[in-house]
């Protein structure tokens, strides 16, 4: 049995610059105040910013070292950042190509993820939709969506989303070798439903339509609004959790909303999380009960049943092999 981190979070959003990465540096001291062993992972390759937010000027280990064999252990890489309970791998930055790692370099970075002995692994996956950036998203237990109130983001955030959902409908059917399944289907419209999208699974291959279906059940996507100012920035805030609930099938509780604050914008260039800086303020402690609401999560509960939705696999081809066996049965007594 490999053993897996107790609680892997991934940050993400889809947009750059909507706060993910400074969510992030910020939810990592949150835990490791609360006594959690947390692992802050920088994999917005290419663009990693997470080490100089918490005060390096240049880093010489990062995980290029790990991409370069130059190390095999991502606890070689762990910097001491001064928080007790909390390490930072930092990711490569200024490396022209970073971002693009081979798909071998991607499973290596994964499996040494999941495996990483800590309480809390926190994953910065950075922006855009890559299979890079969505597959780091989709390897975490809970995944959290940071947004602005501003139709760009939740235009990118949907997006980002869709991607992930589509890849854990294609692994989930990856289970059971019929992936092509799920790469032969129609490409989808962007008001294509993912009620839809597993409707035409269904008639394709109800099984791995049933491991799906409860796969993106147990999504796990968790919605932080950033920069909210007013009643109505909140308002558009649900309407975007109901959309990911009505088009993507997922449900996205509303973690919490923080505010624009000049304490937050300083803090970047202050290179010390606000956390750090100012614990007591009221956005220091919109961030503290979201880390809270994310470690109160029963991480458990979720990956059984995300391990009962691969069951269904076994499940089904078993049913499948019964149904060849029926056939090789009707055949034998029609002859
Ligand atoms: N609540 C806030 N209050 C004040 N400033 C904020 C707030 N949220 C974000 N910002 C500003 O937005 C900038 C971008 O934040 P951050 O680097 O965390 O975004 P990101 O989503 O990680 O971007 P990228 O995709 O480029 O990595 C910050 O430097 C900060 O100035
Ligand atoms: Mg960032």
């Amino acid at each position: 049995m490999v053993r897996r981190a107790k609680r892997i979070i991934a940050v993400g959003g889809g947009k750059g610059g909507v706060g993910k990465s400074l969510v992030a540096s910020n939810l990592a001291v949150a835990f490791a105040k609360a006594g959690q062993r947390t692992v802050l992972i920088d994999a917005d390759l290419g663009a990693a910013n997470q080490h100089t937010l918490f005060g390096f000027d240049r880093v010489h280990l990062s995980l290029q070292a790990l991409f370069e064999k130059e190390v095999d252990d991502l606890e070689e890489l762990m910097l001491d950042v001064g928080v007790p309970n909390l390490s930072l791998v930092a990711g490569c930055g200024a490396i022209p190509g970073a971002a693009n790692i081979a798909h071998a370099q991607k499973q290596k970075l994964m499996r040494r993820i999941e495996s990483i002995d800590a309480d809390v692994v926190l994953i910065d996956v950075g922006a855009g939709i890559a299979y890079n950036v969505v597959d780091l998203y989709t390897l975490a237990d809970l995944r959290v969506v940071v947004l602005l109130p501003q139709l760009t983001s939740f235009q990118n955030a949907y997006a980002f989303l869709k991607a992930a959902v589509y890849r854990v409908i294609r692994e989930a059917a990856k289970k059971i070798d019929r992936q092509d399944l799920v790469d032969t289907m129609v490409p989808s419209s962007e008001t294509d439903r993912v009620v839809d999208v597993l409707a035409q699974l269904e008639r394709l291959d109800p099984h791995v339509a049933t491991m799906a279906r409860r796969r993106v059940e147990a999504f796990g996507a968790y919605i932080i609004g950033n920069q909210i100012i007013s009643p109505k920035d909140r308002g558009t805030v649900v309407a975007v959790s109901r959309m990911f609930h009505d088009f993507l099938s997922v449900d996205a509780p509303i973690l919490g909303n923080l505010r624009y604050n000049r304490l937050i914008a300083d803090s970047i260039n202050a290179r010390r999380p606000v956390l750090l800086s100012h614990p007591h303020d009221d956005c220091s402690k919109a961030l503290i009960r979201v880390a809270e609401s994310l470690l109160a999560t029963d991480i458990e509960g979720l990956r059984a049943r995300r391990e009962d939705a691969d069951r269904s696999a076994s499940v089904a081809v078993h049913t499948a092999s019964d149904d060849l066996v029926m056939d090789e049965i009707q055949a034998l007594l029609s002859a």
